[in-house]
């Protein structure tokens, strides 16, 4: 539903990867490599999908990943995300790339809200986000560290003319979907609130702050930047995109609460590790207490269920909450959620397992 409805240019923002997609794929195909030895003739009359996530329960084991460009699927996407999020008890993780103030989703009654943070610019920039942030409650910080600079997505070269224009053969596909032009273009093109504040000049399009962020990115961040971070932020601070062990422990040293493991789903480096494939080693090597996360690929109930029995803490979950978004908004997005709850569920009963926190690397041996 959600790839009828959306005109090419955003459809394929969704769908595509960097260069020639090796990492989007690999991720689909790592879930095929396992299998699963179920145990039988188990009372499995009740299931419980609550799982402790940084150390508040939620109701599922999953949380919605943060994702830009919410507001080009679907009018005021990210406060859709949101609501369905707290409706449904897990976590929502909004992008700086949001179309949405920090504020306006954390007035979302009963929200668990995570920021996910991205560098630009100088220091002042980061520092005005996490005070806002702050003031507005939000539980913790996803700092994305895959991105040094933006991965090679040609599907967006070919759609988009320089600076985030849409190419005219876009914008007349756009005029083909009369149903989106509807419920997301008649309110005009939404922007990215969260940096306008610190673009220079009268222009705050969409467009023109996306330029700006470009041309701001921080290639130079390092480890001194993580530790300027850590000292400012009092809530919890996770470092989202790592795929090496080694910076699963520097992160552990930097005294962070954890890490997603991520290849940002297939968008940044190409032929990056799977992070499926790392969840048992980085188990190993982190310490108890420290979140392990892990997305890209995850698109089933038995996915999820998966990572959790391989050791991860809880799976984020961003293009197939987006799937459901694009299709129906709020309501899109919690029959999204819903279906993956009834495939965890109906997994851990078909495995004679009673609840999520019973998955263990048994149930594959
Ligand atoms: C942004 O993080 C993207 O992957 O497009």
């Amino acid at each position: 539903m959600a790839l009828h409805r959306l005109p090419r240019v955003n459809a394929e923002y969704l769908e595509g990867g960097a260069e020639d997609e090796r990492s989007l794929v690999a991720n689909r195909q790592a879930f095929d490599e396992i299998e699963f030895q179920p145990r039988v003739l188990r009372d499995v009359s009740h299931i419980d999908l609550q799982r402790t996530i940084l150390g508040a329960t939620s109701s599922l084991p999953f949380a919605i990943a943060p994702t830009g460009f919410n507001g080009l699927l679907w009018h005021r996407g990210d406060l859709a995300l949101a609501r369905a999020a707290a409706f449904k008890g897990i976590a929502f993780a909004q992008s700086t790339v949001s179309n949405a103030t920090i504020a306006d989703v954390a007035v979302t009654p009963g929200l668990r809200h995570w920021f996910q943070l991205y560098l630009y610019a100088e220091d002042p920039v980061w520092e005005r986000l996490l005070q806002q942030a702050a003031t507005a409650g939000c539980e913790a910080i996803m700092l994305t560290v895959d991105s040094p600079v933006l991965g090679n997505r040609e599907w967006d070269r070919r759609n988009y003319q320089s600076g985030f224009t849409p190419t005219f053969a876009s914008k007349l596909d756009m005029l083909h979907h009369c149903r989106w032009m509807w419920q997301v273009l008649r309110h005009g093109i939404p922007s990215f609130p969260n940096l306008e504040q610190f673009v220079p000049g009268q222009d705050r399009s969409l467009y023109a702050v996306a330029r700006w962020a470009l041309a701001n990115q921080r290639p130079q961040t390092d480890w001194t930047t993580v530790a300027r971070i850590r000292k400012v932020w009092p809530g919890k601070l996770i470092l989202k995109g790592v795929a090496n062990m080694a910076d699963v422990r520097a992160a552990m040293d930097a005294g962070l609460d954890g890490v997603v493991l991520s290849n940002h789903g297939g968008r940044q480096l190409d032929r990056s590790a799977v992070p499926l494939r790392l969840v048992r080693q980085a188990r190993a090597t982190v310490s108890s207490g420290f979140a392990l996360l892990v997305d890209s690929g995850f698109r089933r109930g038995t996915d999820i269920v998966q990572a959790l029995a391989l050791g991860a803490d809880a799976v984020l979950l961003g293009r197939a909450m987006l799937y459901g978004l694009a299709a129906g908004g709020e309501a899109g997005v919690q029959r999204a959620i819903d279906i993956l709850a009834a495939e965890i569920s109906r997994t851990l009963a078909l495995l004679g397992l009673r609840s999520v926190d019973e998955l263990s690397p048994e149930v594959f041996a």
